[in-house]
């Protein structure tokens, strides 16, 4: 399962590239904004810089939604970096966006996946990833999980070359039940990635650990 960090937070990425768990990046436009990221010239330069510190893909979202204005900007951002990610939302135009760059060779998200028949269009029109949101399904009382599990069984069933990115993922046991479904990816805040190698018992066998060594070695 690869571990993409939903942030444009540069020390953050930086962190948890560092940690050696890394596999890429997503970003949205609310998440730029978070930054204080604005106008084109500053949002592409941020792409480069996170670019330049992760070893992986980097999803960069396309602001336009008629389909011209998507293939222009997607052309642009898909020219920063190798790296680069188009990611389109699950829209009309948005489908012949994704057939477009697929058939160029250029690697899609489609986002703002909330269906199986969303995820089973996408990957009709050659998405690389489709991103279900799961969280944001959770918060209206509706198991996102359910939906990860109906999309991998739908793939498997015609082997599509679609990847399943588990997004909104908010906490460790998303993270566990996704890996247990068979997404390929999650991507999710570094707190969640972080909650993974936790455990009390870890931290109470080790200070007995360094205890006994201490008294065993004065
Ligand atoms: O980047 C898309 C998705 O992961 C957003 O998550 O927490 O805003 O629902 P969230």
């Amino acid at each position: 399962m690869k571990f993409f960090i939903d942030t444009a937070n540069l020390a953050q990425i930086q962190e948890a590239q560092e940690l050696g768990v890394l596999d890429g990046v997503t970003t949205n436009p609310s998440l730029m904004a978070k930054e204080g990221i604005s106008g084109d010239a500053n949002v592409k330069a941020h792409y480069k810089a996170i670019c330049a510190i992760v070893d992986g893909d980097v999803s960069a979202e396309v602001i336009a939604t008629d389909y011209e204005g998507m293939i222009k900007e997607g052309e642009e951002l898909a020219a920063l970096d190798e790296k680069i990610v188009v990611k389109i939302p699950m829209i009309k135009a948005g489908v012949k966006a994704l057939k477009y760059f697929s058939d160029k060779g250029i690697k899609t998200n489609c986002t703002l996946i909330f269906s199986a028949g969303q995820a089973l269009m996408a990957a009709k029109a050659g998405a690389t990833y489709v991103s279900p949101f799961i969280g944001r399904l959770d918060d209206i009382s509706t198991d996102g999980l359910d939906l990860i599990e109906s999309i991998r069984i739908i793939f498997d069933n015609y082997d599509f070359g679609t990847e399943i990115l588990a997004a909104s993922v908010r906490h460790p046991m998303h993270i566990i039940q996704c890996a247990e479904i068979g997404a390929d990816v999650m991507t999710g805040p570094l707190s969640a990635m972080e909650a993974l190698l936790k455990h009390p018992l870890t931290d109470i066998g080790l200070a007995k650990f360094l205890e006994d060594h201490a008294k065993a070695n004065g």
